[in-house]
């Protein structure tokens, strides 16, 4: 396989506490994570809020370095300091109000990134800003609109537009579509689609549920607490989940056939704080399944091609 983007047993911890009422302390926000992604596809990473989702974000867009393993970007060890390396992963963040400033017209917006690392002179930067903005569904006249006059779904268009100014390869969507309506969502999920194909674009599309990646992605890796729980191509992650809370987070999944409520599986209590994770299986205080073996050890990797899981007593 050939992979535009790869991570290597990727850790991010963060130092916390240490002041007069609490000890310092370590949160694991991301604890060994592997995954390739090849041009052109979609890989949707998966869990709870909490898991680490935004901190994987954070480290493929190169805005923070790993604590321990090795990012790739196009077989070379990523290095932010690399100008193209840099332009060529682009970011989406959840919430398009915070994430455009409103002291700023569209236009500008969408030329700045061109403005910092091209040599285009203004006229180019117009017709490349005006391009775009028709390839994500806005009009001409929005050009000299500011953010506040747009919908969520139009200034979500407006954000992934900047972060296609510079041609990327990559695009890092960190639940786009999370904050916006269910109509909404299905347009915005469309309008990504539709540019991958046109700019054979990679997506790593992070979600907290399963129901929103089901159409756009072609792997989906479920994570929980910092680390993969299960991995795999969406159409079998989906029809036969073999870990425990993957199955747990498809059935808290609406889903078309009413026949499969019976078989819902409740998620019980709280996710665990990663400052204090439990021993074993991360998830083993809230899995129906867990066994002594699971409060003491931490499953292996096991499965077969390329759906893998790691859980002493699959389903
Ligand atoms: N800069 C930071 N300092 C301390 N803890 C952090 C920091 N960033 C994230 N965390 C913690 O790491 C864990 C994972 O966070 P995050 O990656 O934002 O999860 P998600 O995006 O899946 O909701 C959380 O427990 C969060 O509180
Ligand atoms: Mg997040």
């Amino acid at each position: 396989m050939n992979a535009i983007v790869e991570g290597r047993n990727l850790k991010r911890f963060y130092e916390v506490g240490g002041g007069m009422f609490s000890k310092p302390a370590t949160v694991k926000a991301l604890n060994g994570l592997s995954f390739a992604l090849e041009a052109g596809k979609t890989l949707a990473v998966v869990g709870e809020s909490g898991c680490g989702k935004s901190t994987l974000a954070r480290l493929v867009t190169m805005i923070e370095e790993p604590s321990e393993g090795e990012l790739l970007i196009e077989g070379r060890t990523a290095d932010p300091s690399v100008k193209a390396t840099r332009s060529s992963v682009q970011i989406v963040f959840q919430n398009p109000y915070g994430s455009l400033n409103p002291r700023q017209k569209i236009g500008a917006i969408l030329e700045e990134p061109l403005k910092i690392n091209t040599h285009d002179d203004a006229e180019t930067r117009r017709r490349k800003a005006l391009d775009m903005m028709q390839k994500v569904g806005l009009r001409p006249e929005h050009y000299d609109r500011y953010p506040h006059m747009f919908s969520g779904g139009q200034r979500q268009r407006i954000a992934i537009a900047r972060a296609l100014m510079l041609d990327p390869k990559i695009l890092v969507l960190d639940e786009p579509v999370s904050a916006l309506d269910l109509s909404i969502q299905a347009q915005v999920l469309n309008l990504l689609m539709d540019l991958q194909k046109e700019m054979g674009l990679a997506y790593l599309f992070i979600s907290h549920g399963l129901s929103v990646v089901r159409h756009i992605a072609d792997e989906v890796l479920v994570m929980y607490l910092g680390r993969p729980v299960e991995r795999g191509p969406v159409a079998e992650v989906f029809a036969h989940p073999r870990h425990p809370y993957t199955a747990a987070l498809l059935s808290a999944t609406p889903v078309a056939d009413p026949t499969r409520k019976k078989h819902r599986i409740e998620l019980k209590g709280e996710l665990p704080s990663p400052l204090n994770p439990p021993p074993g299986c991360p998830f083993n205080p809230r899995c129906a399944n867990a066994t002594d073996l699971c409060r003491q050890t931490m499953p292996d990797e096991s499965g077969e091609g390329a759906h893998r899981f790691f859980c002493h007593h699959p389903m």
